[in-house]
């Protein structure tokens, strides 16, 4: 499966959910995450990110593990979202941030 990492949090871009072939994202509040039950492997997503937070599960970046079990437990729990949305306001300055998962809103 693949998972949506901090660099996601607070930046929000979207780009992902419009060539999600099976719907697999769900949205909070500030980060989206990927149901790994749902996730064919396709691998479309990983490009279209402008935060580059799309990791294949055996490829997420050192210090990033917990994301793994964080995208099953809040895909439970969020909505699906299959349509591209504006992103966050302050998307941009938040790229590149590194450490945001205590700003992770649930
Ligand atoms: Fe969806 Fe493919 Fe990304 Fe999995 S790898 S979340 S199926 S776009
Ligand atoms: Fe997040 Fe990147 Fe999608 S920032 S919402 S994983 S395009």
């Amino acid at each position: 499966t693949y998972v949506v990492t901090d660099n996601c949090i607070k930046c929000k871009y979207t780009d992902c959910v419009d060539v999600c072939p099976v719907d697999c994202f769900h949205e909070g509040p500030n980060f989206l995450v990927i149901d790994p039950d749902e996730c064919i492997d396709c691998t479309l997503c990983v490009a279209e990110c402008p935060a580059e937070a799309i990791y294949a599960e055996d490829d997420v970046p050192a210090g990033q593990e917990a994301f793994t079990a964080l995208n099953a437990e809040l895909a439970k729990l969020w909505p699906v979202i299959a349509e591209r949305k504006d992103p966050l306001p302050d998307a941009d300055n938040f790229n590149g941030q590194a450490g945001k998962l205590a700003e992770l809103e649930r």
